[in-house]
């Protein structure tokens, strides 16, 4: 098969495109290579790399030749940044959405929309089905939900071929340093401080990236037009059990756990039931967060400074450092 991936060069994308080469499918990616995209993630892959914006329809055009199928994970993607400013989140998670459909819709392919458990909200107790309102909570969640809206909306009045997977939160090798774990590793192998948000109860269910790839292909190969799919983790963890066990993976000492300001508007528990998904492919997450999940994710980090040194030298990681954490970085 002949897929565009957009987002290709970035965390979850990269790890999609991995898997789709091996299998022998024929990808190009489409990557703006903004600081979370690189090229570096497809390192001895065989796919064409354009270099463009989703939000420009140009470049969208250029890379969607003679392609099958759109999948679209590029996306401003972390809730702190949406809090400092949201205006690239509403550019390229809605508006650049919306391009990729028109897209879609001239050349008739199918489309992938790849989402996040976010869009619902929070939820105390239970898991959300994919009929659940789409309440989102932060700038950044409330982009991917206007953008999975537009999806649906595509549907409902073109009948337009697309589908949503919507992923829990996901870990694995080449996650930017910004996002939970490899902040707190990078940190606990440094001897910095482990910055845990508010009282650290928060919950959030793990799925290791790999598992969201082949859960995102099982949406592709066979999910039904206009509909969504939750695509899970299995594994519920309280945020500050997540660094007990990252100072315990890395040989830090608990002493470096520092309890930091909440962030604004912080949502308590994502939980996803993803049976749907289940029943209709037989998709189930393989890789397990306590049984080698965490610590070959910390593995690849301490063996992979290459990769991340470069991206906490520059001046605007550091920058951004010190607006959410009020301080330098330790590594
Ligand atoms: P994050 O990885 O940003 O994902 P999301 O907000 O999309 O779930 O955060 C995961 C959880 O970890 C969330 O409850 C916020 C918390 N957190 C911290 O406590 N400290 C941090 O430095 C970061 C980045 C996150």
């Amino acid at each position: 098969m002949r897929i565009l991936v957009c987002g290709g060069a970035g965390f979850i994308g990269s790890a999609f495109v991995h898997q789709r080469v091996a299998a022998g499918d024929d990808v190009r990616v489409l990557d703006a290579l903004t600081y979370a995209g690189r090229e570096e993630n497809l390192d001895g892959l065989d796919v064409d790399l354009v270099i463009g914006r989703i939000e420009d329809p140009g470049a969208v055009e250029q890379a969607a030749a003679d392609v099958e199928a759109i999948v679209n994970f590029a996306a401003e993607t972390h809730v702190d940044r949406s809090i400092l400013d949201a205006q690239a989140f509403v550019t390229t998670n809605a508006v650049g959405t919306f391009t990729l459909l028109e897209e879609a819709r001239r050349r008739g392919v199918r489309y992938v929309q790849v989402s996040t458990d976010e869009v619902y909200g929070s939820i105390d107790d239970g898991a959300f089905t994919e009929q659940h309102p789409l309440e989102p909570s932060s700038p950044y969640s409330a982009s991917k939900a206007g953008a999975d809206l537009m999806v649906l909306a595509a549907h409902h009045t073109y009948g337009q071929d697309v589908v949503i997977a919507r992923g829990s939160n996901c870990y694995g090798p080449r996650q930017f340093p910004e996002k939970l774990i490899p902040i707190m590793v990078l940190n606990a192998i440094h001897g910095g401080p482990l910055p845990v948000y508010g009282d650290g109860q928060q919950v959030r269910t793990w799925l290791h990236v790999d598992d969201f790839a082949s859960g995102i292909h099982a949406v592709l190969e066979h999910g039904a037009a206009g509909q969504a799919y939750n695509v899970g983790g299995a594994k519920e963890k309280v945020n500050l059990d997540v660094v007990s066990r990252i100072v315990d993976l890395t040989d830090a000492s608990p002493s470096q756990v520092k309890h930091v300001e909440d962030r604004l508007g912080h949502d308590r528990r994502y939980a996803l039931d993803s049976s749907k998904l289940r029943q209709l492919a037989g998709w189930a997450p393989r890789v397990d967060f306590d049984e080698g999940g965490l610590e070959s994710t910390v593995h690849w980090y301490r063996d992979h400074e290459w990769w991340w040194r470069p991206l906490v030298e520059t001046a605007e990681y550091r920058a951004y450092y010190r607006r959410v954490y009020d301080r330098d970085p330790d590594f």
